[in-house]
C-alpha cells in the first residue's frame, strides 16, 4: 500500500484562436469525439488519480455536451485569463482535499496523444524526487534567431536544449506557491516548470515521445489522428 496521492489538473480554458475554427480546439473532433474527451479518457485510463480538476472557460457552452461531463471522476472549476491562472485556480479548487506533499500532474488538454508508457515512466522516475519534473524532448532541428522580417541574425547552439511537454508533475504545495510567487513577481510563465525554476528549484526532465504533440494549428489534427491510430494499434 502507498499513501502517495496523485491529482490531475487539466487546463482547458483556452479559446484556441490559432485554430481559426470558431470553436475552442478542445471541442474539435478527433476520432469522432471531442478532443477533450480523448485526452481525459486516455489519461484516466492510463493511471489512477485521486481526483481530476478541469479548468474551463467561464463562458464555456460546450462542456455539458462532452462525455467527460458525465464522468464522476472529473470535477470542473473556472479557469483564468492565462494558462497559468487556470492552473492556479484548479490547484486552489483542489486545496481542501490535497496535502502539500501530494503529487499534482498538469497536462494540456490539447495534447491527446500522450502515451501510457510515457506517463508511467514520468511517475516512476519522479517517485522519490523532492521537487518533480516534466516530460521533454531533445531538440533535433537547428534553431535560428530572426527578426520580424525573417532575416536570420544567428544560429542557436542546440546542445542541451529540450522542448517542454506535459504532463508536468510537481509537489502540490511547492507548485501552488511557485505559481503564486511568479504572478506576484510578474515572471512570464508558460509552463509549471518555469514557475518552479523561478522559485529556485531544478525540475527533472524525463525524456518523452515527440508524438505527444500539442494541437495548435488546423494541420495538427490529422497528425493527431494518425498518431492515435498507431497508438491504438499497439505501436
Ligand atoms: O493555447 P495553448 O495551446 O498554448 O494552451 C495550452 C493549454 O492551456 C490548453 O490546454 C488551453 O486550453 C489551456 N489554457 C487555459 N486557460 C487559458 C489559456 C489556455 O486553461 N486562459
Amino acid at each position: 500500500m502507498t499513501d502517495k496521492r496523485y491529482w490531475l489538473v487539466i487546463p482547458a480554458a483556452g479559446t484556441g484562436q490559432r485554430m481559426k475554427t470558431g470553436r475552442p480546439k478542445q471541442y474539435l473532433h478527433l476520432q469522432n469525439r471531442f478532443l477533450l474527451d480523448v485526452t481525459l479518457s486516455r489519461l484516466l485510463q492510463a493511471a489512477a488519480f485521486d481526483g481530476c480538476m478541469v479548468a474551463l472557460h467561464p463562458a464555456d457552452s460546450w462542456w455539458e455536451k462532452s462525455e467527460s461531463a458525465r464522468d464522476s471522476r472529473i470535477t470542473t472549476c473556472a479557469g483564468g485569463a492565462e494558462r497559468r491562472d487556470s492552473v492556479l485556480l484548479a490547484l486552489q479548487a483542489l486545496e481542501p482535499e490535497a496535502s502539500v506533499d501530494d503529487w499534482v500532474l498538469v497536462h494540456d488538454v490539447a495534447r491527446p496523444c500522450l502515451g501510457a508508457a510515457d506517463l508511467k515512466n514520468l511517475m516512476s522516475i519522479l517517485d522519490e524526487h523532492p521537487v518533480g519534473g516534466l516530460l521533454a524532448c531533445p531538440v533535433s532541428d537547428t534553431l535560428k534567431y530572426a527578426g520580424a522580417d525573417c532575416a536570420v541574425t544567428g544560429t542557436l547552439d542546440r546542445t542541451g536544449i529540450w522542448r517542454a511537454l506535459t504532463p508536468q508533475m510537481f509537489r502540490f504545495g511547492l507548485l501552488r506557491e511557485a505559481l503564486e510567487q511568479a504572478a506576484v513577481d510578474g515572471v512570464p510563465v508558460t509552463d509549471e516548470a518555469s514557475a518552479v525554476e523561478h522559485a529556485g528549484n531544478s525540475p527533472q526532465l524525463v525524456e518523452g515521445s515527440s508524438d505527444n504533440i500539442k494541437v495548435t494549428v488546423p494541420g495538427d489534427l490529422p497528425m493527431a489522428e494518425f498518431i492515435l491510430s498507431r497508438l491504438g494499434a499497439g505501436h
